[in-house]
Protein backbone atom coordinates (compact mmCIF):
# COMPACT_ATOMS: atom_id res chain seq x y z
CA UNK A 1 0.00 0.00 0.00
CA UNK A 2 3.29 2.69 0.56
CA UNK A 3 3.85 1.66 -2.98
CA UNK A 4 0.55 2.41 -4.66
CA UNK A 5 0.19 5.90 -1.99
CA UNK A 6 3.90 6.73 -3.72
CA UNK A 7 3.03 6.16 -7.02
CA UNK A 8 -0.58 8.55 -6.46
CA UNK A 9 2.06 11.04 -4.93
CA UNK A 10 4.26 10.91 -8.07
CA UNK A 11 0.87 10.98 -10.58
CA UNK A 12 -0.62 14.14 -8.70
CA UNK A 13 2.16 16.43 -8.45
CA UNK A 14 3.21 15.36 -12.52
CA UNK A 15 -0.90 16.34 -13.18
CA UNK A 16 -1.76 19.71 -14.68
CA UNK A 17 -5.19 20.90 -15.37
CA UNK A 18 -4.80 23.12 -18.47
CA UNK A 19 -9.17 23.71 -18.61
CA UNK A 20 -12.25 22.95 -16.54
CA UNK A 21 -12.39 19.66 -17.50
CA UNK A 22 -9.00 18.64 -16.61
CA UNK A 23 -9.58 20.16 -13.26
CA UNK A 24 -13.00 18.53 -12.26
CA UNK A 25 -11.47 14.82 -13.11
CA UNK A 26 -8.62 15.44 -11.13
CA UNK A 27 -11.24 16.10 -8.64
CA UNK A 28 -13.49 13.37 -9.08
CA UNK A 29 -10.58 11.19 -9.35
CA UNK A 30 -8.36 12.32 -6.00
CA UNK A 31 -11.27 14.18 -3.91
CA UNK A 32 -14.37 13.11 -4.28
CA UNK A 33 -15.76 10.37 -2.01
CA UNK A 34 -15.84 8.05 -4.69
CA UNK A 35 -12.13 8.97 -5.52
CA UNK A 36 -8.60 6.89 -4.93
CA UNK A 37 -7.76 8.66 -1.92
CA UNK A 38 -11.32 7.73 -0.08
CA UNK A 39 -10.62 4.15 -1.21
CA UNK A 40 -7.34 4.03 0.30
CA UNK A 41 -8.79 5.46 3.92
CA UNK A 42 -11.20 2.37 3.87
CA UNK A 43 -8.39 0.29 2.80
CA UNK A 44 -6.32 1.51 6.11
CA UNK A 45 -8.75 -0.13 8.40
CA UNK A 46 -7.74 -3.75 7.04
CA UNK A 47 -3.89 -2.70 7.95
CA UNK A 48 -2.38 -4.11 10.95
CA UNK A 49 -2.09 -2.24 13.71
CA UNK A 50 2.02 -1.94 14.11
CA UNK A 51 1.86 -0.31 10.82
CA UNK A 52 -1.16 1.53 10.73
CA UNK A 53 0.33 4.88 12.21
CA UNK A 54 3.13 4.90 9.46
CA UNK A 55 0.78 4.34 6.48
CA UNK A 56 -1.89 6.84 7.59
CA UNK A 57 0.91 9.38 7.96
CA UNK A 58 1.77 8.50 4.26
CA UNK A 59 -2.02 9.20 2.84
CA UNK A 60 -2.54 12.08 5.21
CA UNK A 61 0.49 13.70 3.08
CA UNK A 62 -1.38 12.38 0.31
CA UNK A 63 -4.69 14.03 0.46
CA UNK A 64 -3.27 16.89 1.69
CA UNK A 65 -1.23 17.22 -1.78
CA UNK A 66 -4.01 16.31 -3.49
CA UNK A 67 -6.39 18.96 -2.05
CA UNK A 68 -3.20 21.68 -2.44
CA UNK A 69 -2.80 20.44 -5.83
CA UNK A 70 -6.91 21.23 -6.71
CA UNK A 71 -6.83 24.91 -4.75
CA UNK A 72 -3.85 25.85 -7.22
CA UNK A 73 -5.22 24.35 -10.14
CA UNK A 74 -8.84 26.22 -9.46
CA UNK A 75 -6.67 29.47 -8.64
CA UNK A 76 -4.58 29.34 -11.65
CA UNK A 77 -7.68 28.77 -14.09
CA UNK A 78 -9.60 31.37 -12.52
CA UNK A 79 -7.01 34.37 -13.28
CA UNK A 80 -6.80 32.86 -16.34
CA UNK A 81 -10.69 33.29 -17.57
CA UNK A 82 -11.22 35.98 -19.62
CA UNK A 83 -11.02 39.25 -17.66
CA UNK A 84 -14.26 40.94 -16.74
CA UNK A 85 -14.17 44.59 -17.67
CA UNK A 86 -15.25 46.60 -14.70
CA UNK A 87 -13.74 50.51 -16.14
CA UNK A 88 -14.43 50.79 -19.90
CA UNK A 89 -11.68 53.63 -21.01
CA UNK A 90 -13.96 54.75 -23.70
CA UNK A 91 -17.03 55.89 -22.01
CA UNK A 92 -17.51 59.45 -21.13
CA UNK A 93 -17.05 60.45 -18.08
CA UNK A 94 -19.70 60.74 -15.32
CA UNK A 95 -19.28 64.79 -14.58
CA UNK A 96 -18.36 65.24 -11.29
CA UNK A 97 -21.64 67.75 -9.74
CA UNK A 98 -19.76 70.82 -8.53
CA UNK A 99 -21.69 73.81 -6.86
CA UNK A 100 -23.03 77.04 -7.41
CA UNK A 101 -23.44 80.23 -5.63
CA UNK A 102 -26.68 81.49 -4.05
CA UNK A 103 -28.51 83.98 -5.98
CA UNK A 104 -28.22 86.14 -2.82
CA UNK A 105 -24.66 86.31 -3.26
CA UNK A 106 -24.40 86.71 -6.96
CA UNK A 107 -26.89 89.43 -6.41
CA UNK A 108 -24.65 90.69 -3.43
CA UNK A 109 -21.26 90.25 -5.68
CA UNK A 110 -23.04 92.42 -8.53
CA UNK A 111 -24.39 95.37 -5.95
CA UNK A 112 -20.45 95.62 -5.06
CA UNK A 113 -19.16 95.45 -8.35
CA UNK A 114 -21.18 98.37 -9.29
CA UNK A 115 -20.73 100.66 -6.13
CA UNK A 116 -17.37 99.74 -6.40
CA UNK A 117 -16.81 101.60 -9.63
CA UNK A 118 -18.32 104.81 -8.39
CA UNK A 119 -15.72 104.57 -5.74
CA UNK A 120 -17.55 102.85 -2.64
CA UNK A 121 -15.61 100.74 -0.24
CA UNK A 122 -17.06 97.63 1.63
CA UNK A 123 -17.68 97.54 4.87
CA UNK A 124 -19.20 95.22 7.62
CA UNK A 125 -20.58 95.13 11.00
CA UNK A 126 -21.96 93.16 14.06
CA UNK A 127 -25.46 91.52 13.82
CA UNK A 128 -25.68 91.31 17.11
CA UNK A 129 -26.02 94.87 18.20
CA UNK A 130 -26.84 97.71 20.92
CA UNK A 131 -29.97 100.08 20.53
CA UNK A 132 -27.36 102.55 20.40
CA UNK A 133 -26.08 101.83 16.77
CA UNK A 134 -29.20 100.24 15.74
CA UNK A 135 -31.92 103.11 16.78
CA UNK A 136 -30.63 105.54 19.24
CA UNK A 137 -28.20 106.95 17.07
CA UNK A 138 -30.15 107.08 14.56
CA UNK A 139 -32.40 109.94 15.58
CA UNK A 140 -35.19 106.97 16.60
CA UNK A 141 -37.30 108.89 19.55
CA UNK A 142 -37.10 106.82 22.96
CA UNK A 143 -41.05 105.69 22.46
CA UNK A 144 -40.58 104.90 18.66
CA UNK A 145 -42.70 101.92 17.71
CA UNK A 146 -39.75 100.19 15.46
CA UNK A 147 -38.42 99.67 18.91
CA UNK A 148 -40.82 97.50 20.56
CA UNK A 149 -40.91 93.85 20.09
CA UNK A 150 -42.98 93.27 17.67
CA UNK A 151 -40.48 94.08 15.11
CA UNK A 152 -37.02 94.02 16.95
CA UNK A 153 -35.95 90.93 18.07
CA UNK A 154 -34.19 91.80 21.89
CA UNK A 155 -31.28 89.29 23.60
CA UNK A 156 -31.01 91.40 26.66
CA UNK A 157 -32.98 93.90 28.16
CA UNK A 158 -30.54 96.43 30.43
CA UNK A 159 -31.94 99.52 32.38
CA UNK A 160 -34.32 101.68 31.60
CA UNK A 161 -37.01 101.13 28.30
CA UNK A 162 -35.04 101.94 25.42
CA UNK A 163 -31.38 101.98 26.61
CA UNK A 164 -29.36 102.22 24.61
CA UNK A 165 -27.33 99.55 26.12
CA UNK A 166 -30.72 96.91 25.54
CA UNK A 167 -29.08 93.93 22.56
CA UNK A 168 -30.68 93.52 19.81
CA UNK A 169 -30.88 91.45 16.24
CA UNK A 170 -29.77 94.40 14.40
CA UNK A 171 -33.05 95.12 12.61
CA UNK A 172 -31.37 97.09 9.16
CA UNK A 173 -27.78 97.35 7.91
CA UNK A 174 -28.22 101.20 9.14
CA UNK A 175 -25.98 100.30 12.22
CA UNK A 176 -23.19 99.75 10.31
CA UNK A 177 -23.27 103.37 9.15
CA UNK A 178 -23.22 104.97 12.58
CA UNK A 179 -20.23 102.59 13.32
CA UNK A 180 -18.18 103.75 9.91
CA UNK A 181 -19.08 107.17 10.83
CA UNK A 182 -17.96 107.16 14.42
CA UNK A 183 -14.64 105.53 13.01
CA UNK A 184 -13.73 107.79 10.31
CA UNK A 185 -13.49 111.26 9.29
CA UNK A 186 -15.29 111.88 6.20
CA UNK A 187 -15.18 111.78 3.44
CA UNK A 188 -16.75 108.31 3.41
CA UNK A 189 -18.53 106.03 0.50
CA UNK A 190 -18.92 102.96 1.73
CA UNK A 191 -21.35 100.12 1.06
CA UNK A 192 -22.23 97.89 4.11
CA UNK A 193 -24.27 94.49 3.04
CA UNK A 194 -25.19 91.75 5.27
CA UNK A 195 -28.19 89.88 7.24
CA UNK A 196 -30.77 91.50 9.26
CA UNK A 197 -33.48 90.34 11.54
CA UNK A 198 -37.06 91.27 12.30
CA UNK A 199 -39.86 89.59 13.84
CA UNK A 200 -42.40 89.19 11.12
CA UNK A 201 -44.23 86.92 9.69
CA UNK A 202 -42.76 84.49 7.14
CA UNK A 203 -45.03 84.65 3.95
CA UNK A 204 -44.11 85.55 0.35
CA UNK A 205 -42.82 88.81 0.73
CA UNK A 206 -41.22 89.11 4.32
CA UNK A 207 -39.02 86.73 6.32
CA UNK A 208 -37.82 87.00 9.66
CA UNK A 209 -34.23 87.49 8.49
CA UNK A 210 -33.24 88.86 5.14
CA UNK A 211 -30.47 91.12 3.77
CA UNK A 212 -29.41 94.63 2.76
CA UNK A 213 -27.04 96.60 1.69
CA UNK A 214 -26.58 99.83 3.54
CA UNK A 215 -25.38 103.03 1.51
CA UNK A 216 -23.40 105.76 2.62
CA UNK A 217 -21.96 108.90 1.26
CA UNK A 218 -20.55 111.54 3.50
CA UNK A 219 -18.37 114.46 2.13
CA UNK A 220 -19.03 118.13 1.49
CA UNK A 221 -21.40 119.26 -0.92
CA UNK A 222 -23.26 116.28 -1.36
CA UNK A 223 -26.45 116.63 -2.51
CA UNK A 224 -29.61 114.79 -3.38
CA UNK A 225 -29.15 115.36 -6.79
CA UNK A 226 -26.36 112.78 -6.02
CA UNK A 227 -28.39 110.49 -4.15
CA UNK A 228 -30.61 110.16 -7.58
CA UNK A 229 -27.90 109.88 -10.24
CA UNK A 230 -25.71 107.33 -7.90
CA UNK A 231 -29.00 104.71 -7.44
CA UNK A 232 -30.24 105.60 -11.02
CA UNK A 233 -26.96 104.41 -12.45
CA UNK A 234 -27.22 101.64 -9.81
CA UNK A 235 -30.71 100.51 -11.78
CA UNK A 236 -29.39 100.90 -15.05
CA UNK A 237 -26.33 98.73 -14.58
CA UNK A 238 -28.60 96.41 -12.58
CA UNK A 239 -31.18 95.99 -14.99
CA UNK A 240 -30.50 97.42 -18.33
CA UNK A 241 -31.37 100.59 -19.47
CA UNK A 242 -35.03 100.18 -20.37
CA UNK A 243 -35.65 99.79 -16.33
CA UNK A 244 -37.84 102.34 -14.69
CA UNK A 245 -37.17 103.80 -11.60
CA UNK A 246 -39.24 106.23 -9.25
CA UNK A 247 -38.73 108.18 -5.99
CA UNK A 248 -41.43 108.30 -3.73
CA UNK A 249 -41.39 111.13 -0.65
CA UNK A 250 -41.41 109.56 2.79
CA UNK A 251 -40.01 108.98 6.13
CA UNK A 252 -37.00 107.76 8.13
CA UNK A 253 -35.97 109.33 11.36
CA UNK A 254 -32.17 109.59 9.96
CA UNK A 255 -32.66 110.85 7.29
CA UNK A 256 -33.88 114.32 5.79
CA UNK A 257 -35.20 114.40 3.23
CA UNK A 258 -36.40 110.76 2.15
CA UNK A 259 -37.14 108.83 -0.48
CA UNK A 260 -38.16 105.12 -0.76
CA UNK A 261 -37.12 103.90 -4.21
CA UNK A 262 -39.29 101.84 -6.62
CA UNK A 263 -38.35 100.21 -10.06
CA UNK A 264 -40.91 98.73 -12.47
CA UNK A 265 -41.85 94.92 -11.93
CA UNK A 266 -40.25 92.88 -13.79
CA UNK A 267 -41.87 89.69 -12.99
CA UNK A 268 -45.00 90.52 -14.21
CA UNK A 269 -43.91 93.62 -16.43
CA UNK A 270 -46.47 96.22 -15.04
CA UNK A 271 -49.52 93.65 -15.56
CA UNK A 272 -49.63 92.66 -11.62
CA UNK A 273 -48.94 90.28 -9.35
CA UNK A 274 -48.42 88.85 -5.94
CA UNK A 275 -44.50 90.42 -5.71
CA UNK A 276 -45.60 94.25 -6.53
CA UNK A 277 -48.98 94.39 -4.88
CA UNK A 278 -50.75 94.78 -8.58
CA UNK A 279 -48.95 98.03 -8.82
CA UNK A 280 -46.49 97.43 -11.52
CA UNK A 281 -43.74 98.82 -8.80
CA UNK A 282 -41.43 96.81 -6.25
CA UNK A 283 -39.69 98.79 -3.79
CA UNK A 284 -36.04 97.86 -3.41
CA UNK A 285 -34.78 100.57 -0.89
CA UNK A 286 -35.50 103.44 1.70
CA UNK A 287 -33.18 106.32 1.11
CA UNK A 288 -32.65 110.12 1.87
CA UNK A 289 -30.10 112.57 3.12
CA UNK A 290 -28.64 111.93 6.49
CA UNK A 291 -30.20 113.63 9.32
CA UNK A 292 -27.77 116.22 11.04
CA UNK A 293 -28.28 114.93 14.40
CA UNK A 294 -26.89 111.56 12.98
CA UNK A 295 -23.77 113.41 11.72
CA UNK A 296 -23.95 114.77 15.01
CA UNK A 297 -24.06 111.87 17.36
CA UNK A 298 -21.00 110.36 15.25
CA UNK A 299 -19.39 113.72 16.20
CA UNK A 300 -19.41 114.71 12.57
CA UNK A 301 -20.43 118.66 12.09
CA UNK A 302 -23.32 118.99 9.83
CA UNK A 303 -22.49 122.58 8.58
CA UNK A 304 -19.80 121.03 7.13
CA UNK A 305 -20.45 117.95 5.95
CA UNK A 306 -23.48 116.46 4.39
CA UNK A 307 -24.40 112.96 2.94
CA UNK A 308 -26.64 110.63 1.57
CA UNK A 309 -28.15 106.98 2.93
CA UNK A 310 -29.95 104.19 1.27
CA UNK A 311 -30.66 100.55 2.48
CA UNK A 312 -31.85 97.83 -0.29
CA UNK A 313 -33.49 94.87 0.45
CA UNK A 314 -30.93 92.05 -1.66
CA UNK A 315 -33.89 89.68 -1.74
CA UNK A 316 -36.31 92.10 -3.32
CA UNK A 317 -33.34 92.85 -5.92
CA UNK A 318 -33.11 89.30 -6.71
CA UNK A 319 -36.34 88.59 -7.22
CA UNK A 320 -36.37 91.31 -9.29
CA UNK A 321 -33.37 90.05 -11.32
CA UNK A 322 -34.48 86.16 -12.11
CA UNK A 323 -38.45 86.38 -11.62
CA UNK A 324 -38.88 84.73 -8.70
CA UNK A 325 -41.79 85.33 -6.64
CA UNK A 326 -41.68 83.94 -3.42
CA UNK A 327 -39.05 84.92 -1.06
CA UNK A 328 -39.30 81.59 0.84
CA UNK A 329 -37.46 79.81 -1.75
CA UNK A 330 -34.23 81.52 -1.18
CA UNK A 331 -34.24 80.20 2.62
CA UNK A 332 -35.41 76.36 1.86
CA UNK A 333 -32.22 75.15 0.18
CA UNK A 334 -34.24 73.13 -2.36
CA UNK A 335 -31.47 72.30 -4.35
CA UNK A 336 -33.74 72.09 -7.84
CA UNK A 337 -34.11 76.12 -7.06
CA UNK A 338 -30.43 76.41 -6.39
CA UNK A 339 -28.92 74.56 -8.97
CA UNK A 340 -31.08 76.80 -11.77
CA UNK A 341 -28.29 79.49 -10.95
CA UNK A 342 -25.63 77.75 -11.82
CA UNK A 343 -24.96 78.56 -15.30
CA UNK A 344 -24.99 82.10 -13.97
CA UNK A 345 -21.74 82.14 -12.43
N1 LIG B 1 -32.93 101.12 7.34
C1 LIG B 1 -34.11 101.26 6.53
C2 LIG B 1 -34.94 100.02 6.60
O1 LIG B 1 -34.45 98.99 6.97
C3 LIG B 1 -33.72 101.51 5.11
C4 LIG B 1 -33.04 102.80 4.90
C5 LIG B 1 -33.77 103.95 4.60
C6 LIG B 1 -31.68 102.91 5.02
C7 LIG B 1 -33.16 105.14 4.39
C8 LIG B 1 -31.05 104.13 4.81
C9 LIG B 1 -31.81 105.23 4.51
O2 LIG B 1 -29.75 104.28 4.91
O3 LIG B 1 -31.19 106.42 4.29
O4 LIG B 1 -36.09 100.05 6.28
Amino acid sequence: MEEQIQTLLNEINAYDASDKQALEAFRMKYISRKGVVSGLFEELKKVPVTEKKKVGKILNQLKQTAEAKLAEFTQKLDSHASPRVEIDLTLPPVPNQIGNLHPLSLTQYRIIEIFERLGFNVADGPEIEDDWHNFSALNFPENHPAREMQDTFFIEKKGHAGSSQDMLLRTHTSNVQIRMMENQKPPIRAIMPGRVYRNEAISARAHCFFHQVEGLYVDKNVGFADLKQTLYHFAKEMYGRDIKMRFRPSFFPFTEPSAEIDISCLICNGAGCNVCKYSGWVEIAGSGMVHPNVLRNCNIDPEEFTGFAFGMGIERVTMLRYQINDLRLFSENDVRFLRQFQSVI
